[in-house]
């Protein structure tokens, strides 16, 4: 649809005395479809053009009568409503869908251009939790559609793998631990460790000297506790590779918090020598008042860097190492002063791509309509939300579909693939709430929803004896207005990436594919298939490829399995 606004945007340039971008902007789709495709409203054009917007948009259809792509515009009261020529429009967009459905999405518009997307960001010997759940998916569903849209991506997982906690890791698996209990369930059991830490150092306070100790010897490279905190990477890491499969995902780059640790003390030079630091009650920051904004710590009092500190540092890195122009943040709202303060500084060293540094923060998320938190050791772990998702869907799937071949690969891809489009629909600012009989409602706007209206295009082509080979357009001569709506779902789909990718909001592609699942779901009870004479059901097949297509390209960009039976 965007080609069309363009064309009628630059028809009506000359008469309007307006630029494309901004016709572009005034074009609406009209909520009753039976108005037409597109509809300009003349209210604005009144002033400029000295007339009634009545009398303008009656102006205006004349000029869009000319247009090939046209097939009436109509000035009602003030507003011009386009509808758009049908068959031509129907060939190439379903044409397309058929050969090459990305390209519906795709106006590459990245190429050359590098963005490092920094998501996930588990701490170790902390729980994994729900929390991290939501950077976790947001930043792979952004990954994809930033490729898609042609820019090259570098994904980092920005560990939390340094700091004085584990000082008090190590104190506490040196006198509670065991091998195989952290080997059997590391994420878990470390951060029992530390929690007993905790608890025995209120009674004992020469733990935390002791913890204090540990963490000094692994700042001096003793070998007993580099070893251990290696250890407890490489266990952790493990256990998060199994929960990323789960989900799909896999990261190129781990590149934790303590691969900066030797390039820190460049970026705490450079500040010296551009008078940016300074001394504030024995600690080093960058003072940020003019900006509103409390000091950035660069140096605490003790002499140790900071997290700041790091994410200035990996900053430089990922501009100078992967060639990153943009650089993406996916970590909660409550980090939003962190970032500001990043970014500031950044700017303040004379970094001109802190222009293009974002930090794409979003809500909470509720678990069965109660807020987590870690402190009051209300800790869920993804895992096992994956896991019982996984379980209950292939409760429902036994119960809808017994003879189901591949059943345990279907519940891994329902349920966790319901878990993902219950966060993903969401806009990405508001809280998500999280309960499973929602989440895996065959009849709400779900992950299994959306993945049951693919495979159900799926099952038609089968029963037709459906080819790939001998595919393509067919005009039997007319379209009902639910094939046309098909149609026009399908001409969208560059528009849900384009505005995705520039709000950083995935929920805006999961919203289109709840719009194309309901315009095919209508288009399937109003219009015959199978038993349509041969014109029209070679019309409907056509039409059938092409949602599939769309519908599985679309799941691909916010991480959902398309499956073919369910
Ligand atoms: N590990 C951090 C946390 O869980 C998130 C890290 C986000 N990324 C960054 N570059 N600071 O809070």
């Amino acid at each position: 649809m965007k080609a069309i606004k363009t064309n009628i945007a630059s028809a009506l340039k000359a008469v309007t005395g307006l630029d494309e971008p901004a016709l572009n902007q005034m074009m609406e789709y009209p909520p009753n479809p039976e108005l037409g495709d597109l509809a300009l409203p003349c209210f604005k054009l009144a002033k400029t053009m000295r007339k009634s917007p009545q009398q303008i948009a009656e102006q205006l259809a004349e000029v869009l009568s000319a247009l090939p792509e046209v097939a009436v515009a109509t000035p009602v009261n003030g507003y011009l409503n386009i509808a758009v020529a049908r068959s031509s429009f129907a060939k190439e967009i379903v044409q397309t869908a058929i050969d090459k459905p990305r390209a519906l999405f795709s106006s590459q518009r990245g190429l050359g251009h590098t963005a490092a997307i920094d998501y996930s960001a588990p701490n170790i010997a902390k729980p994994f939790g729900v929390g991290h759940l939501r950077s976790t998916i947001i930043g792979e569903s952004l990954v994809r559609m930033m490729r898609e849209d042609g820019y090259n991506v570098v994904g980092i997982n920005h560990l939390g793998d340094w700091g004085t906690q584990f000082g008090k890791t190590i104190a506490a698996y040196l006198r509670w631990g065991d091998e195989e209990q952290v080997k059997a369930d590391p994420v878990r059991e470390l951060f029992k460790l530390y929690v007993r830490f905790h608890q025995e150092a209120e009674a004992d306070p020469s733990l935390d000297e002791e913890g204090r100790h540990w963490f000094k010897q692994l700042e001096d490279g003793n070998e007993q506790a580099v070893r251990l905190w290696k250890w407890f990477i490489d266990e952790s890491i493990k256990a998060f590779k199994k929960t990323y499969a789960l989900l799909n995902i896999e990261f190129e780059h781990y590149l934790g918090e303590s691969f900066y640790n030797d390039k820190m003390d460049a970026v705490v030079d450079e500040l010296r020598e551009k008078g940016l630091l300074v001394r504030d009650q024995g600690a080093e920051v960058v003072d940020l008042s003019a900006y509103d904004m409390p000091p950035c710590i660069i140096k605490k009092s003790d002499g140790t860097s900071i997290y700041a500190t790091r994410d200035l540092a990996a900053a430089d890195y990922r501009h100078n190492h992967f060639k990153a122009d943009t650089l993406v943040y996916v970590v909660g709202a409550e980090q939003k002063l962190h970032f500001q303060q990043v970014f500031k500084v950044l700017e303040l060293m004379g970094r001109p791509y802190a222009q293009h540094c974002t930090h794409v923060s979003f809500g909470m998320m509720k678990y069965n309509g109660e807020r987590l938190s870690t402190r009051r050791g209300k800790i869920v772990y993804l895992e096992d939300v994956l896991t019982k998702a996984i379980t209950e869907a292939n409760r429902i799937i036994e119960e809808k579909n017994p003879n189901l071949p591949n059943r345990d690969e279907v519940a891994r891809s329902v349920g966790v693939g319901a878990v993902i489009f219950n966060d993903l629909k969401t806009y990405r600012v508001h809280d998500v709430d999280f309960r499973y009989e929602d989440v895996l409602n065959f009849d709400g706007e779900t992950g299994p929803y959306v993945q049951y209206t693919h495979a159900r295009a799926c099952s038609v082509l089968r029963k037709a004896g459906f080819t790939e080979a001998n595919i393509s357009w067919q005009d039997s001569g007319t379209l009902s207005d639910t094939e046309w709506g098909l149609v026009v779902s399908l001409s969208l789909a560059n528009e849900a990436l384009n505005r995705a990718v520039d709000e950083y909001d995935p929920s805006i592609v999961a919203r289109y594919i709840l719009q194309l699942s309901a315009t095919f779901n209508r288009f399937y009870h109003h219009n015959p298939i199978l038993q349509a004479d041969e014109a029209t059901r070679a019309q409907r097949l056509a039409l059938t490829v092409a949602a599939r297509n769309v519908l599985a390209s679309a799941l691909y960009l916010i991480g959902l399995d398309a499956l073919e039976e369910m």
